[in-house]
């Protein structure tokens, strides 16, 4: 594997820049698993990790990085507020516990987990104080739909550097990706396997063996060849260097017009239409 290729980034709207690639960490179990998963990560060459106040591993996930002697400043961490912690002075805790718990001074980037009604506002000017502190690098949103991103740009007139949205194969988005794509607003891609599902897509399956490649592989490369920020999820060292094994082939056009064709607007996770939004 070429180190290198993990360091492809994307630039965002401030100017700071993001792994196209990085590790995810939904379901990775606080202690011995998230830490060995990310020591391995970092030895393969993996600089982003993706993690979350609701996953409750941010403790390990921040023992792990302190512990593998890679410099912090060469680490994108991102971490999330959770839907609880919304409205201003909670958010300004809950931020203030997350930076404890990963035993860092900033993360690169936090995120509001999911649009919470009538808290959006607020939250937002939170996010946007603990920016300008610098404790955060860069701030943005998760599973925020057209509308949540026009009631925020309408009522602070600050755009958020990225989106992390449910995007694969099965569940494309087109509309809110150019809304997103039109206003620099990066999209990362969460679930990008299908929690694996897509190792059952027969057309996947097929343009991989043209190129020697498994589906999850080819899934990975059509997200970053569109420009689509990826954070896989595994624990398991093989599967996390065949994640990483996708920055020496490259999709046709046609190859990247079939995937595109896959969409069946088929979610695997909560909708954010009612999810934290009801
Ligand atoms: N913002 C949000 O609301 C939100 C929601 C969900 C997820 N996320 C973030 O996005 C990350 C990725 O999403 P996800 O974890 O839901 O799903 P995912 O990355 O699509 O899939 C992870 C699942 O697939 C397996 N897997 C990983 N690589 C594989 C491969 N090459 N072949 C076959 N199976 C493979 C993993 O098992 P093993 O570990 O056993 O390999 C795990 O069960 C999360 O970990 C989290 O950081 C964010």
């Amino acid at each position: 594997m070429m180190a290198s290729s993990l360091m492809e980034t994307v630039e965002l709207r401030n100017g700071t820049w993001m792994p196209l690639l990085g590790l995810g960490t939904f379901k990775a179990e606080e202690g011995g698993q998230v830490e060995q998963a990310i020591k391995w990560a970092l030895e393969m060459g993996y600089r982003s990790i993706d993690t979350a106040s609701i996953y409750g591993n941010e403790a390990g996930v921040g023992k792990a990085l302190a512990e593998s002697g890679v410099p912090r400043d060469e680490i994108f961490l991102t971490t999330k507020l959770w839907n609880d912690d919304q409205g201003y002075d909670a958010t300004m805790r809950a931020f203030d516990a997350s930076l404890e718990r990963l035993g860092t001074a900033y993360v690169d980037l936090y995120l509001v987990h999911w649009p919470v009604r009538d808290k959006i506002q607020e939250t937002w000017q939170a996010m946007n104080a603990i920016h300008r502190s610098g404790r955060a690098k860069a701030i943005g949103v998760s599973n925020f739909l057209e509308e949540h991103l026009t009631e925020l740009l309408n009522g602070s007139g600050i755009t958020p550097m990225v989106n992390q949205i449910e995007f694969h194969p099965r569940l494309q988005q087109p509309g809110l990706i150019e809304f997103c794509e039109g206003r620099r607003i990066v999209v990362e891609a969460w679930s990008p396997l299908m929690r694996g599902e897509v190792l059952t897509i027969p057309e996947l399956v097929q343009i991989g063996e043209k190129h020697g490649k498994s589906a999850a592989q080819v899934t990975l490369r059509w997200q970053i060849q569109r420009g689509i920020v990826t954070i896989p999820k595994t624990v398991n060292q093989d599967r996390l260097a065949s994640n990483a094994a996708i920055f020496d082939f490259e999709l046709t056009e046609e190859e990247m017009g079939a995937i595109n064709a896959l969409d069946q607007d088929q979610r695997t996770g909560p909708d954010p239409k009612t999810f934290g939004y009801s």
